[in-house]
């Protein structure tokens, strides 16, 4: 494993935020920046090395961005013989060059398992009652972490604040019609068995996702955004589940929730005390999130040569500029 003191000489050049001119029309999200090349119907999706948690930005983490962009472009090699997706170029360790698409406006959150803590959450929704969840129904005597028969699909619309939402709803507000619901399921049902499959071979459970979809030119479904990524989805040690599950002990988990919580164990609690996040602490961070790469993807993450990433981005997208 890398050690921290590896990353040292990232700390003073991590990625905060992007300012590329001649990039096209720029948005900030959590995480990402996201350039739009309406002309060129393209979307250039930069991750930065931003960290947040609990709704709050903390800091920077050295080469988180690569992380989360490799982790994104492993998955979508592994699933293009499933359905086509928005890639077009990967130009650069922390860069996804897509499609622009007609995107869908739910996202398409697929679960194997009965967890989660947000309120648009299985468990959340399961331990206050729900036994029609979007559209399935759950049977009673279910216990946190277990396993559903079958993975299901949970919708949610996408926008300021997420909203549950089942097939019916979906085509009564004309997100989809009937038919394309069934192909969005389909596709999603294949996605989220390959990354299970995939994870398995790994020693790693794929607990839940969330897919984006969008259709392109010719009307065609096409995954968009990222597939399979610690932001996007939940991961669990799968050689330990069974025997903390059997004393209803929580998983032991392989997404961000280590930095959760980290945050937790200092102290943290919202509204209220917040940590200080030291240079050691990002290092530390730092040196999780390519754990994580390399047990998903069973491969060496290669450290870059040069320290100055933002740098190295612009002379990668030196060609998609557009003025
Ligand atoms: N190929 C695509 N075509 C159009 N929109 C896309 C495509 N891929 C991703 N998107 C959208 O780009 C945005 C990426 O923003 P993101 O970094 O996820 O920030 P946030 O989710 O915090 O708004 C999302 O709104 C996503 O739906
Ligand atoms: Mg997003």
């Amino acid at each position: 494993m890398i050690t921290p003191s590896t990353l040292q000489p990232f700390l003073a050049s991590t990625l905060k935020s992007t300012d590329y001119s001649g990039l096209g029309k720029k948005y900030s999200g959590k995480v990402r920046d996201v350039y739009i090349q309406e002309t060129n119907k393209r979307r250039i999706l930069i991750a930065t090395d931003r960290q947040s948690a609990f709704d709050i930005l903390w800091c920077t983490i050295p080469l988180k961005g690569q992380v989360l962009s490799e982790l994104s472009s492993f998955w979508f090699r592994r699933i293009e013989d499933i359905m086509p997706t928005h890639v077009i170029a990967f130009p650069d360790p922390n860069v996804t060059v897509g499609k622009e698409l007609k995107m869908l406006q739910v996202e398409i959150v697929v679960r194997g398992y009965l967890t989660g803590s947000s309120k648009t959450a299985a468990w959340t929704n399961y331990a206050a009652g729900v036994r029609n969840f979007c559209g399935n129904t759950l049977p009673d005597g279910m216990v946190k972490n277990q396993s559903f028969a079958s993975p299901i699909i949970t919708p949610t619309t996408k926008g300021e604040d997420d909203e549950l939402i089942d097939p019916a709803g979906i085509v009564a507000h004309g997100y989809a019609t009937k038919d394309q619901w069934k192909e969005i399921e389909e596709k999603a049902f294949a996605l989220f068995e390959r990354g299970q499959h995939v994870a398995r071979e790994r020693g790693l459970i794929l607990v839940d996702t969330k897919y984006e979809m969008g259709y392109d030119e010719h009307g065609i479904l096409t995954v968009a955004d990222e597939v399979h990524t610690p932001d996007s989805s939940r991961y669990w040690i799968a050689e330990s589940y069974p025997s903390r599950f059997e004393v209803h002990e929580e998983p032991e988990s392989l997404d961000k929730e280590f930095f959760r919580l980290w945050l937790r164990s200092q102290g943290f609690e919202y509204g209220g005390f917040r940590p200080t996040i030291t240079d050691e602490v990002r290092l530390m961070l730092g040196a999780k999130y390519i754990d994580l790469y390399e047990r998903v993807t069973g491969e060496r993450f290669k450290i870059p040569t040069e320290t100055n990433v933002a740098e190295r981005i612009r002379k990668n997208l030196q060609s998609y500029m557009i003025e």
